[in-house]
């Protein structure tokens, strides 16, 4: 069908929430409606269509979103068409995807539009590779999307995890503490160097450099003999010691299939620099207050320039594409690109080599340590 009058899309935001997800909903309205296209809205990300819950989207029921969190669709982890592993579904753990495909025809949806992150994205190249007309835009507060400079939700999260450490800093300071500051991320640390630069962190722990203790006790001593009696260390939940692992939640599960999720590193961080150096610790763990919340300007600003240029791709027919920032300018890629493996921190890059000049500590192990 040609993109004229009467063309209709699905949009669906898939996997966990982000700042700004209602910002790109937004603009996929106002920029397909502009167009005379209509617009469905698929519900709790790829499950509603598996349940045929979906819903005609207009312009008064994206009115007033722009600077609200969460989704106006709902979004979920589960419902992989290619991986159903739902346990309330019969036939869990199966290739469900064609079954997906017939329900995209019979709704009349001509081009799908999935707001994700790296999982939802590769189910959108999978859908793609079988011939329906997809078209990805990065969403995650981890910012670990190849393909893009920026995910939206990235810099909402760190904002939150920089107003976080500013008001640690002043009991911190008040009681002579190390505070310990657990931040989301999954495997990249980017959540952890970004919010934990901005917020003055003095020790930044991420996973793409494992840490030493010795390393981050030395960096404390020496605040202390700077006068300095109290330190703020960020730790990613990814992060962990060079020769440890990474630490996981106990977790039952519940509705989700997912149950390997990490987190508690912020604790034994903790644990670890009591006991080996006699100071006092006190951990605070951010978790799902880095997810939530009304999105900045930055995230509003780029979540609309994404909105609008998925649907100028979807007008060009340029399909199994996913729009990414470059620089300034928006770009697309091939959704393929979500293949590649995570975007993580260069451990030796130039930002980690900047930030490290202005006597953050790394963990590092290797002496001599940062002033
Ligand atoms: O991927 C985004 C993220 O918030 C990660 O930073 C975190 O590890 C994970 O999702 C938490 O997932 P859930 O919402 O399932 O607890």
């Amino acid at each position: 069908m040609s993109a004229g009058s009467g063309f209709k899309i699905g949009v669906l935001t898939g996997g966990g929430d982000a700042p700004g997800l209602n910002a790109v909903i937004r603009a996929v309205v106002h920029a397909a409606i502009g167009r005379g296209w209509e617009v469905l809205g698929i519900e709790d990300g790829f499950e509603g269509l598996f349940q045929n819950r979906v819903r005609p989207l207009l312009v008064n029921d994206v009115r007033g979103i722009l600077q609200t969190g969460g989704t106006i669709l709902g979004c979920s982890n589960r419902g992989n068409p290619f991986e159903f592993t739902v346990p309330r579904y019969a036939g869990e753990g199966k290739d469900r995807s064609q079954e997906v495909i017939e329900k995209i025809e019979r709704l009349g949806i001509a081009a799908l539009i999935v707001i994700g992150g790296d999982g939802s994205l590769r189910i959108a190249h999978e859908l793609s590779k079988r011939g329906v007309p997809t078209v990805g835009i990065p969403k995650t507060i981890d910012n670990d999307v190849p393909g893009t400079d920026s995910t939206f939700g990235f810099h909402t999260a760190c904002e939150t995890v920089m107003h976080a450490i500013d008001r640690l800093h002043t009991t911190a300071a008040s009681h002579h503490r190390v505070m310990v500051i657990e931040v989301m991320g999954r495997d990249a640390g980017w959540i952890a160097l970004h919010g934990g630069a901005s917020g003055g962190g003095d020790v930044i722990l991420i996973p793409e450099i494992p840490f030493d203790y010795e390393s981050i006790l030395d960096k404390i001593a020496r605040r202390e003999a700077r006068g300095a009696r109290f330190s703020l260390v960020v730790v990613a939940e990814g992060a962990y010691p060079r020769g440890g692992a990474k630490v996981y939640q106990l977790h039952r599960g519940g509705s989700t299939y997912d149950t390997r999720h990490l987190g508690g590193i912020g604790n034994v961080v903790a644990y670890e620099l009591e006991g080996r150096g006699q100071i006092e610790c006190r951990v605070t763990v951010l978790g799902h207050i880095q997810r939530g919340g009304s999105p900045n300007s930055f995230d509003r600003f780029l979540g609309t320039r994404f909105g609008v240029a998925a649907v100028e791709l979807i007008a060009q027919r340029e399909f199994g594409q996913m729009v990414g920032l470059d620089g300034d300018e928006i770009h697309h890629v091939p959704l393929e690109v979500v293949t590649s493996g995570l975007k993580l921190v260069d451990a030796n890059g130039a930002l980690v080599r900047s930030i490290e000049s202005t006597g953050v500590n790394f963990g590092r192990s290797v002496p001599p340590f940062a002033p």
